[in-house]
């Protein structure tokens, strides 16, 4: 799999849609994957929603309901789901080969099954394009219309339609180029959501996020995004850094190099904006040493826009069923731990290859310190997680986190930056069996990536380098599933 696909809530279930190859663990015959949860945490797979055909490939989109079958293809007692993919057609499609359009798909059955539209593409652009893809719905309330936001991939461009029946649609305006652009960038996987900054519906902003490969922050595919203001027609950005700055200047949703393509949810009865996204890269997605399969997702996460060091800031979590597991499970607790110059090793009741971890620590004279994660009790495999005091950085660091050479484009460190001037530094670690999400400021700062550790890397240790640092508190939940 790589993208997630047209995620919705609907009559108590959660249904993600992915793209997804039905014949081989590679990129390919492009379909729609289709899995439900009730909790988000276990999903269950479905029959594939929308398989490729010989005369078109099926990319990414959106799925909305309906509810008031604005689009007529269901009944109000029934109001219809509504997939917006892009097409990629093929030799003997009526157009040519390689032409990207959207087309529209839906589902009178709860998502079970999906018929084509009759009009097919809804949305071409003139002349035909390569490149137009990913539409992202969503309804406008406001304007009493829905709007899609798409991208010209290459431009790279940002192009804003709407329709009152989801099947003809009208331009509105074009946003982009615009903050970080470099030569070759493409730009993917565009959504539009308003968020109340701080929490305060009086002060609602929009935020537009986007995907950009190559050039993402910790290099290869990486997840960018820009808060502004949407009239109905129109996104402008606010505080954008001037031109030219450095890469660091400008809003990432991960600084790890694995979360891409994220998308919101739709249809959340309390409109609590969730998010999930690919964990993944495509500089080297086609190696990732995994078998039988390819392709994971992020933890969904609830999103926030909170003002973080004078400007709105877009905050993730995990989302509220996945706080409840960790609440439900026993908790081991090593705080207070003191460490002056060195290393700890957490002991065996700590060992799990799936854990959360919330901790701070107190760095009193330390130049860096943090923990290793998935670590052999060794030290000579682990994936370090450790604050620098001296460049005020977060930084990950897979060199030594297990299988690493099965591309050079496995990138092996990640650093944010993040101050800490009383030298407290708390962090909230998931670690899965080939993944670490590092959460910290408030899910301002977030770091996602890949690691391919031995089953036998299963340990914790803390470390402090040139100095003292007290891990005030340290709780670790093993979430490995013989624990369920
Ligand atoms: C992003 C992307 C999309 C496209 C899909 C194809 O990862 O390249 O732009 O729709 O993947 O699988």
């Amino acid at each position: 799999m790589n993208d997630p696909n047209g995620p919705f809530f609907h009559k108590g279930v959660y249904h993600l849609f992915y793209q997804y190859n039905p014949v081989a663990p590679e990129w390919g015959n492009m379909s729609w994957g289709h899995a439900t949860s009730t909790d988000l945490l276990h999903w269950h797979e479905q029959d594939v929603a929308l398989p490729f055909s010989a005369t078109k490939d099926i990319f990414s989109g959106t799925v909305v309901v309906d509810t008031h079958n604005t689009s007529g293809l269901g009944t109000p007692d029934n109001p219809p789901l509504v997939a917006l993919y892009t097409s990629v057609f093929k030799q003997g499609a009526p157009r040519a080969p390689g032409v990207q359009a959207q087309s529209l798909a839906y589902s009178l059955d709860d998502g079970r099954t999906w018929k084509p539209c009759q009009k097919d593409p809804v949305l071409t652009l003139s002349p035909d394009s390569l490149h137009f893809r990913d539409p992202g719905v969503f309804w406008y309330a406001p304007g009493g219309y829905w709007v899609m936001t798409t991208v010209v991939a290459n431009a790279p461009v940002v192009k804003l339609y709407k329709s009152s029946n989801l099947t003809d649609w009208t331009f509105l305006s074009d946003f982009g180029p615009a903050g970080f652009v470099r030569s070759g960038m493409l730009w993917e996987m565009p959504s539009l959501f308003p968020l109340p900054l701080d929490g305060n519906p009086a002060q609602q902003k929009w935020v537009l996020m986007l995907g950009v490969n190559p050039w993402g922050i910790a290099g290869g595919s990486g997840s960018l995004y820009f808060v502004g203001s949407f009239d109905g027609t129109t996104f402008r950005p606010e505080g954008l850094p001037p031109k030219g700055s450095d890469p660091a200047a400008h809003d990432w949703l991960d600084h790890g190099a694995d979360h891409y393509a994220a998308i919101p949810f739709a249809g959340l009865p309390d409109n609590t904006p969730l998010t999930i996204g690919w964990m993944g890269n495509w500089d080297y997605a086609a190696q990732v040493p995994t078998s039988p399969w390819k392709g994971q997702m992020t933890l969904p996460m609830d999103m926030a826009l909170r003002t973080i060091d004078g400007r709105p800031q877009l905050c993730l979590e995990p989302d509220r069923h996945y706080m409840a597991l960790v609440a439900a499970r026993p908790a081991l607790s090593f705080d207070g731990l003191q460490l002056s110059s060195g290393r700890h090793l957490l002991p065996d009741r700590a060992r799990g290859q799936v854990m959360d971890i919330d901790m701070s620590m107190h760095m009193h004279g330390a130049d860096r310190a943090g923990i290793f994660v998935r670590a052999t009790a060794d030290g000579r495999i682990g994936t370090s997680i450790a604050y620098d005091m001296k460049k005020h950085v977060l930084v990950i660091d897979r060199s030594h986190s297990g299988l690493t050479d099965f591309s050079p484009k496995f990138s092996q460190e990640h650093i944010v930056n993040m101050p800490a001037p009383t030298g407290e530094v708390s962090l909230h670690v998931i670690v899965d069996r080939n993944s670490v999400e590092v959460l910290s400021r408030n899910g301002s700062v977030v770091i996602t990536d890949l690691v391919f550790p031995p089953a036998d890397a299963d340990r914790i240790m803390a470390f402090s380098e040139n100095g003292m640092t007290e891990f005030r508190h340290m709780k670790i939940t093993l979430l490995d599933r013989d624990q369920e």
